[in-house]
């Protein structure tokens, strides 16, 4: 298991937000974390990552406690943000190489341009480096954002919503690409509510109001949830409390297999 999260529970304003989150990923594997919006995605994926940990509850990476840990380990972690923070009038090329001096600091420039060529081959970029980011395609920009946090070569990536805003092509296609890069050796866990890829995921951790629902294999969510179309598991969760999807999946034996 290269990251275990136990009971997370993460309280903001007042609110709890995420209550009582288990999540596991294995080498190899893209998880993807599906939910309405206002769900705690955003913020299960902070704590799962340790940029924002969580109040209370354990993530342990590597076989140590990630929040104890965490400037030790943060080196191992990307994170890719929902909102770009690309810098938009830099080419592809230019701003990939701020980040290899920033983060590859030891290196000397042949070596940093060796990781650059391939961060820009593993994300499809060789026709896009001489141009500026402003220039990109949405789904372009998203892999720079992506190719940003590949240049430390990091086991883990989380992505929040990667594919928000793309059209169904480009996003099977980037979900094809960070499937590349977990089947690498990488372990990635991405947010998503765009629900036409996702036969691409290893497995999916479904969240309603911050609890978790369902974590498991993509091809047993539809009997789950009772639908025929997956789009239909949105008004699932409106029309059954949470504790009712809870009670079911503790009753499916899925916790043993994949938690
Ligand atoms: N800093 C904060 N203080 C209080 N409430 C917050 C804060 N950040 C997020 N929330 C609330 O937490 C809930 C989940 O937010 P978020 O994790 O962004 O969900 P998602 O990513 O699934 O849309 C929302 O209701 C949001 O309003
Ligand atoms: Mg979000």
């Amino acid at each position: 298991m290269v990251l275990m999260a136990r009971k997370l529970h993460v309280v903001l304003g007042g609110n709890t937000i995420v209550r009582n989150v288990d999540f596991s990923i294995e080498e190899g594997q893209l998880i993807g974390i599906l939910g309405p919006s206002g769900s705690g995605k955003t913020t299960l994926l902070r704590a799962l990552s340790g940029f924002r940990p969580a109040q209370k509850g354990r993530v342990v990476f590597k076989g140590r406690d990630l929040y104890e840990n965490f400037e030790d380990l943060k080196q191992s972690i990307g994170y890719v943000p929902q909102d770009d923070v690309v810098p938009r009038s830099l080419k592809v090329e230019r701003a990939l190489g701020y980040t290899a001096e920033l983060r590859l600091r030891e290196f000397s420039p042949e070596e940093r341009k060796g990781r650059i060529d391939g961060v820009i081959r593993a994300l499809g970029l060789s026709q896009s480096r001489k141009q500026r980011i402003s220039k990109l395609s949405g789904g372009q920009r998203k892999r720079v954002s992506v190719g940003m946090e590949l240049i430390s070569r990091p086991e883990l990536i989380f992505a929040d919503e990667p594919t928000s805003g793309l059209d169904p092509a480009l996003e099977r296609s980037l979900t094809e690409t960070l499937k590349k890069l977990a089947d690498q050796g990488r372990a990635v866990v991405v947010t998503t509510h765009i629900m036409s890829s996702l036969d691409v995921l290893d497995a999916i951790c479904v969240l309603d109001e911050g609890q978790l629902c369902y974590f498991g294999p993509v091809d047993r969510i539809k009997p789950f949830f009772e639908v025929d179309d997956i789009i239909d598991i949105y008004s699932q969760l409106q029309n059954k409390p949470v504790d009712h999807w809870q009670r079911k999946y503790e009753r499916s034996g899925l916790r043993g297999q994949y938690l």
